[in-house]
């Protein structure tokens, strides 16, 4: 899985531009326009929180763990709008604290090895766009994937009671996909082996699920399927609304970006991050169906 260094690189280093860009609580995942892209991208995004809300029933008082939260957008929209009681967990120090200083009750802590000892039993339980990074390339290549999967339902499920709900929500890949070996940043520009390549960049540490059947079977021991779908769609333009928002003009975010000129011009590494900016891999991955992405609504059998 992603290590903390490597969910550090991806989501501590652009913890300012981020806050500067969307706002100090805002979505990092894909927002609900439901194909409807007259919706601004805060409407969409506050559209994905009450589907989550209403499909977990999570109401005053209810207890809810959400497993790589972020900025804290749903669980700011839980514990504020719903008035539950949210538990989040995350593995970047950036967002932890911007989370705390926000007032939300945020650990930093692997979200794939909470038990019940740690905070009690959930009534609701939701992961959107964390479990993107919980098996490696390596661990892929090592055939421990679908184990990888396996243990973390297992682990969503001992924190439920019977029939508690659990909402997932992922990248996956796709029928376009390419072939690994062929996979690489010198790839011709704008193929599926190029920006493939750019994503493992941005996301260091992290390998996707192969299709919705991957989860639904290491799910089925646990959980019952209540509903799924597709927000691919949705995805690129949730991208394409961030890109403007990154860009919008702010002196404070300008002179970040200023700032970070001399390491631009040494770290190869920052320059392959800042490319991704541009280019927005995951924007490409989804228009090439080289990914698909899903929301998925499971009960614990
Ligand atoms: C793309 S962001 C999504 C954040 C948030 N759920 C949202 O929708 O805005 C992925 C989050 O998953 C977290 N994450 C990834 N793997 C994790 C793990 N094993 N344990 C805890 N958090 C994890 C990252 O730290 C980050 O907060």
């Amino acid at each position: 899985m992603a290590s903390k260094n490597d969910l550090d690189f991806t989501y501590t280093t652009i913890d300012k531009l981020f806050r500067l860009s969307l706002g100090e609580s805002a979505d990092y995942s894909g927002a609900k326009y439901d194909g409807d892209f007259s919706m601004s991208l805060e409407e969409a995004q506050r559209a994905k929180h009450k589907f989550i809300a209403d499909s977990l029933n999570i109401r005053e008082g209810s207890k809810v763990l959400d497993m790589g939260c972020g900025w804290g957008a749903f669980l700011t929209y839980a514990t504020k709008g719903k008035k539950a009681q949210g538990i989040g967990l995350t593995l970047s120090e950036g967002q932890a604290k911007a989370c705390q200083k926000n007032g939300l009750q945020v650990f930093i802590k692997d979200c794939r090895y909470v038990k019940p000892e740690d905070f009690g039993l959930f009534d609701a339980v939701v992961c959107v766009g964390a479990f993107e990074h919980f098996c490696s390339i390596e661990e892929w290549q090592a055939g421990k994937q679908e184990t990888v999967y396996r243990n973390f339902f297992r682990t969503v499920s001992e924190l439920l009671p019977a029939g508690g709900r659990f909402y997932l929500q992922t990248m996956t890949f796709s029928k376009n996909m390419p072939a690994f070996e062929d996979v690489s940043v010198t790839a011709k520009k704008g193929s599926p082996e190029h920006v493939l390549a750019l994503m493992i960049k941005e996301f260091p540490g992290s390998w996707l699920p192969y299709g919705p059947e991957m989860l639904l079977q290491n799910a089925a021991p646990d959980f019952k399927l209540i509903s799924q779908s597709s927000g691919r769609l949705d995805y690129i333009e949730t991208i394409g609304q961030w890109r403007k928002r990154f860009r919008k003009f702010n002196l404070q975010k300008y002179l970040l970006y200023l700032s970070l000129l001399p390491k631009y011009l040494l770290d190869k590494e920052l320059r392959n991050q800042i490319e991704v900016f541009r280019i927005s891999p995951n924007r490409v991955c989804f228009e090439l169906e080289v990914m698909d992405h899903y929301r998925m609504v499971f009960e614990k059998t």
